[in-house]
């Protein structure tokens, strides 16, 4: 059995980075579409096509399930290519119900992308768990551009951050929803700015917990293949920036 996860760029490495963790033994293929990130500010019919093409790839791949790791291709397309295609989809969203089980009646900001902060799917999510009305949300696109060019922490990322943010009483926060597997990079950045009390919730644990569900009769031996847009990542180079990414999401995992 082989397990394809995909994202529109490296933000869903953070995903595959826990999986791993957990799925030691498994045989992954990564894919980034490198060409066409960022998705967020893209339209819903050219996600669409994009995450139909990657689809396609997988399965003649040979892949067994897919792992949509990205928020903003599973809001606009998952249900349409679980109806489309036989393979197993897992997709992921914002943790807003986690969030919320979590840590009680407090406030909780979700961040995602502009196009996931719009769509129905995460209405639905919100109508669905936020009776009391706790849960706001903004878009923050600058970030997942920073997160492609590997700038994390610095000035620009910080006054971005403070910029967007300081319209909030974070006194009455609990968390904030990491809506975008390209934010989790920036937990350190964010921790600068945020209170002390507010705690980091993401996605990544449910959908690697939907996985191992999935998978836990199946073994399998192996390591990670990448592509970028369809192209197998041969080279040095680039195999050492997604090996940065890794690395920096190591770093990031102990950050609470
Ligand atoms: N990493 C993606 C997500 O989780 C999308 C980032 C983008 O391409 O805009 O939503």
């Amino acid at each position: 059995m082989k397990i394809g996860i995909f994202d529109s760029g490296i933000g869903g490495l953070s995903v595959l980075h826990l999986a791993r963790r957990y799925l030691p033994n498994d045989y992954f293929i990564y894919y980034a579409d490198e060409k066409h990130v960022p998705y967020g500010e893209k339209t819903k019919e050219e996600i669409m096509q994009y995450v139909d093409e990657i689809i396609q790839f997988m399965i003649n791949k040979g892949v067994d399930v897919i792992v949509i790791a990205c928020n903003t291709a599973t809001s606009v397309a998952v249900k349409k290519m679980r109806t489309k295609y036989n393979i197993p989809i897992i997709g992921m969203e914002p943790a807003v119900k986690k969030a919320i089980d979590t840590y009680g009646y407090a406030k909780v900001l979700v961040v995602a992308t502009p196009v996931t902060v719009k769509g129905e799917k995460l209405h639905y999510l919100i109508e669905r768990f936020d009776k009391d009305h706790l849960v706001d949300n903004i878009a923050l696109p600058k970030l997942v551009r920073f997160a492609e060019k590997q700038e994390f922490d610095s000035q620009e990322v910080y006054n971005y951050l403070v910029q967007q943010l300081s319209s909030y009483h974070f006194e009455n926060y609990s968390s904030i929803v990491l809506g975008c597997t390209h934010f989790n990079y920036f937990k350190d950045s964010f921790r600068k700015i945020l209170p002390h009390h507010i705690h980091f919730v993401d996605g990544n644990e449910g959908t690697v917990n939907h996985l191992m569900q999935y998978i836990k009769s199946h073994e399998i031996q192996g390591d990670v293949e990448y592509y970028y847009s369809g192209e197998k990542v041969t080279d040095e180079k680039q195999l050492e920036r997604i090996e940065t990414y890794l690395t920096r999401l190591d770093q990031m995992l102990r950050i609470k």
